[in-house]
Parts: C-alpha cells; structure tokens; sequence
C-alpha cells in the first residue's frame, strides 16, 4: 500500500475508536480521538499507563486549540506562531468539550500541533483532535521508529510507519502563569528560545520539573543503565556498551553506539532513544553506559532522559 492509503487506513480506524501509532517530529505517539473516553481508555491500558497520568492532544489547525480550551490568552497565539508546528506543547484551561479522562481529572490540557506531515494528514482526516502519549509501555524508553513501538507494544490497531523521527525526544512542556511561563518538561525548544517571547519562571531550578507524569524513573533500559563517571574508568566494560557523544570514552566497550559524528547536542537528541533500544536488544552486553553532557540549552532536555533512565538502576547500586 502507498503511504497516503496507509494514512488513510489509520484515520478510519481513529474515527471507529481504535488506537493507531504514529510517527511525531518528536518521538512515535499511540493516538485516539480525543473526544472519545472508550477509545482514550485504550490507549492507557495498551501503554499499561497509570490514569494519573494525562495525555496531550495533537491538533492540526488552530481552529481545534479554540474548541477545546477556555484560554484566550494572546501568549498562546504568539508562541503558537513562533513555534507551531513543532515540539513545544502548552498546558491550557481545558473546555468541556475535553474528556476528563485526557487530563486525569486536571483542569488543564496539554495541546500541541506536530511538525510531522504524516501526523498532520492523520489528524486532518481523522477530522478530530488526536489524545496521544509516546508509544512505549509506561516507564520505558520512547520510539523512534515504528520497529521501536512494535518492540514494545502487542495490540495496538495499527501502526503508521513514517520512518525514524527528526528530533528523537519528546516536546518542551509549558504552563503559562501570570507573569510568564514554568516549564514542566525540557525539550529541543529552549528556554533561551521561549524567552524570546515571554519570561520563565524559576529559570534556574530544573529540579521543579512538575508534569504529573514526571516521575524521577522513565525512559528505563531493561538492562543496567548509568551515566559515566570517574569511577567507569577502573571498571570492567567487557560487557557494557557505551553511547558515545566526543568519542573520548571509547577504550574498552564490547559495544559502542556514537549518537554524533561531530559532539553535536542536537544529534545526542535525535540518536539517544535509538541507541537506548539498539543496546537494550544486544545480547552481548548487561550495562549500559551514556556519556553526560554539560546542562544548558538542548543538554538540559538530553541530561533529564538519561538521569531518569538511570534513576532505577542507580537505587540498585546503593
Ligand atoms: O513529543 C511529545 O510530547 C510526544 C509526542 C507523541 O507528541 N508525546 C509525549 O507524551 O511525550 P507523553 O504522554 O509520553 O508525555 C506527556 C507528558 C506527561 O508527562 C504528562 O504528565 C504531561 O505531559 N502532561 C499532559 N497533560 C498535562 C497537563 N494538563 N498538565 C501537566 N502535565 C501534563
Ligand atoms: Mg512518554
């Protein structure tokens, strides 16, 4: 089948209520009608995700962010413009017209439009708003391709295979307050960037990160993960595999995965979850070992994966 049936394959089965993955700029979303609680159900129980936790609903028009927000706050606009499509989503006053089972009760939704033109043709023929979190079983590590959902996820309806994604990890999550914005979840859009529209609260505590579904552990191997330290250099790595960014570490890994060819943060971003899988499946090795980067601009967003995907391993050690 061409990739416009394959799209219009998926739309259909949105429409009847089923739950389709499909590839975001981001990272792969398991999608349903957002306004409908039974399909919406599904996702949960596909993702095992605790209802706690909300979704956020990927839109493809601006016309969709009026009908299922109360805001009208002109920031949104703005920041709608400088930034839409693409990986930044706002938590907004939700309408009724929101299910409470998108935003587990809350009085806000997260709305974002997706700079994926798969993503964008799905939702427009899916002719409704789309609720989707990343295609991962809850805590795991998020897909890239659709190879990586398949891994994961048994019985989902369909998944829409649009190829490996562009920016590889999740969007930048904001709230808008009075006086400017918080950010709940770092992405490849900065704070640097969001400021150039309106201030950040707390700009320097990233340790407030406040999403209900920001829990310390996520993004989790099912194999020993840790960032390198000092103490790596005296250990065994016969085992161990390393996702390598300067290439100075190498020495010593049965296996490494280089993220950039050139120490370059934005390709980190894009090859981290792939290489998270690619030494997840390796048979060769139980440890896994990512190179830190320094905290600012996209490294922040980089450092928040790999410090959560190694919270588990860490209470091992101690
Ligand atoms: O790039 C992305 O954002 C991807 C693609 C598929 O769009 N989606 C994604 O969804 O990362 P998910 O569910 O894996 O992460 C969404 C995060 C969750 O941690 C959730 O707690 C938070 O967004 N969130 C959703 N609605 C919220 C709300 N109303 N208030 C605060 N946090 C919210
Ligand atoms: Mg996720």
């Amino acid at each position: 089948m061409r990739l416009s049936d394959n799209i219009n394959y998926a739309a259909k089965l949105i429409q009847d209520g089923r739950v389709v993955a499909f590839p975001t700029e981001t990272v792969y979303g398991l999608g349903a009608n957002a306004l409908n609680p039974m399909a919406v159900a599904k996702i949960y129980e596909i993702k095992e995700r605790p209802s706690f936790d909300p979704l956020i609903i990927h839109i493809a028009d601006i016309r969709q962010l009026e009908a299922l927000t109360n805001c009208r706050d002109k920031r949104v606009y703005q920041l709608a413009e400088r930034f839409w499509p693409g990986p930044l989503t706002m938590v907004l006053p939700k309408s009724s017209k929101v299910p409470e089972i998108v935003t587990s009760g809350l009085p806000t939704v997260g709305i974002r439009m997706p700079n994926n033109a798969i993503a964008m043709e799905l939702i427009q023929k899916s002719n409704c708003p789309v609720a989707a979190p990343s295609a991962n079983k809850f805590g795991r590590i998020s897909p890239t391709t659709a190879a990586h959902v398949r891994k994961q996820l048994s019985n989902v309806d369909y998944i829409l295979d649009g190829g490996k994604t562009n920016v590889g990890i999740e969007s930048t999550i904001i709230e808008l307050t009075d006086t400017g914005c918080k950010i709940l979840r770092n992405g490849i859009i900065t704070q640097e960037e969001l400021e150039t529209i309106l201030s950040i609260d707390d700009r320097t505590n990233h340790v407030t990160l406040s999403a209900p579904g920001m829990l310390k552990s996520h993004y989790s191997p099912a194999k020993k993960f840790m960032i390198a330290d000092s103490e790596m250099f005296a250990m065994d790595k016969s085992k161990a595999g390393l996702i390598s960014f300067s290439g100075k570490l190498e020495s010593g890994f049965k296996n490494v995965i280089k993220v950039s060819s050139n120490a370059n943060l934005t390709d980190y971003a894009v090859n981290m979850f792939e290489a998270m899988h690619l030494l997840e499946d390796d048979n060769d090795i139980d440890l896994i070992i990512a190179e830190p980067v320094p905290e600012s601009g996209i490294g922040n967003a980089i450092m928040d994966r790999l410090r959560k995907a190694a919270y588990n391993w860490r209470q091992d050690l101690v």
